[in-house]
């Protein structure tokens, strides 16, 4: 095989109460990219469209993440990577680790597949460290494996894949402005209480617990996150509006997707995940805010080779 093009999906990080731990892959959101072997070792980005990002190597995350990945093969050929950006940066779905994970496994698979899925996660996370700072997995270990994946660990790395209960979707509404996930790190405090790490140990508990059993009520009562969203949500215009429309309509849970600006809910099937995000747009209608909705269910599979 010379040329593979896929299907990286967007994901939504940290689910309310699983700070930096927990994610989950999106079906129907993501970028699309092309990986080829070329003669020229190493690797280039030749090509990105629907964004304004850098193509050198050292400062694309995807072109970190397969540096990191190259580090471990010895091969005499390398290369070319050309993207097609759907998920804006700085949106909270993963933009970054959408093109990390992706690159990593075009890669691996041009190369034979020499390693697994959550070997891979390793690589991916350079590029997350590129772009906010901090090599956290909470995304591209769900656009690698898909369905939801719970960090267990960083050191070691230990991953758990979880699947999703069959009619839970996602919704999540984007207002169109930027928070650059390094500037959403910066407004968090250092330490928290032993109260309130008892009440997110709970939530954490209970929404994986409702995962397992498919107890959609548990799942709505455990999302919730007393540490990073009373600090991030105030670098979101309407948040407040937002989740309590979602939840009005219905909605499960609701928080902030990832480092934000996205807002996500989840809900129990497809008919109340749109009536949530249609509540939830008319809060930026409102404000005359631009905004994007999604609808999807919790992708499985995470990358697909198109
Ligand atoms: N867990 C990370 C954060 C996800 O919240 O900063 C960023 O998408």
């Amino acid at each position: 095989m010379k040329e593979i093009k896929l299907f990286a999906p967007a994901t939504i990080a940290n689910v309310s109460c699983g700070f930096d731990v927990l994610g989950l892959c999106l079906d129907n959101v993501g970028d699309e990219m092309i990986i080829r072997k070329t003669n020229d070792k190493g690797v280039k980005i030749t090509k990105i469209s629907g964004q304004n990002l850098p193509l050198e190597t050292e400062k694309n995350v995807a072109g970190v993440a397969v540096l990191a990945l190259l580090e471990k093969v010895t091969i005499d050929y390398g290369f070319e990577i050309e993207i097609s950006k759907n998920i804006k940066p700085g949106s909270g779905i993963g933009s970054s680790a959408a093109s990390s994970a992706g690159a990593v496994f075009g890669v691996n698979k041009l190369l034979g597949e020499p390693f697994s899925l959550q070997e891979l996660v390793p690589f991916a996370m350079e590029g997350e460290r590129l772009a906010s700072g901090t090599a956290h997995a909470d995304n591209v270990a769900p656009a690698l494996l898909g369905s939801f994946t719970l960090i267990r660990s960083y050191n070691p790395l230990d991953i758990v894949k979880i699947d999703a209960p069959k009619e839970l979707y996602a919704t999540v509404v984007h207002p169109q402005i930027e928070v650059k996930t390094s500037d959403a790190r910066s407004v968090l405090k250092q330490t928290v209480s032993l109260q309130q790490t008892v009440t997110q140990l709970g939530n954490l508990g209970g929404l994986i617990s409702g995962l397992y059993t498919e107890d959609y009520e548990l799942i709505g009562r455990s999302l919730h996150d007393e540490i990073v969203e009373p600090y991030r949500s105030i670098l979101i215009p309407e948040f407040e509006n937002a989740k309590k429309a979602a939840l009005e309509a219905g909605a499960l849970g609701s928080g902030i997707s990832g480092s934000g600006p996205s807002i996500f809910a989840l809900s129990k099937g497809k008919e109340t995940a749109e009536k949530v995000g249609r509540a939830m747009a008319l809060v930026y209608k409102n404000i005359e805010i631009d905004f994007d909705v999604h609808v999807s269910k919790v992708n499985a599979n995470g990358i697909k080779v198109l």
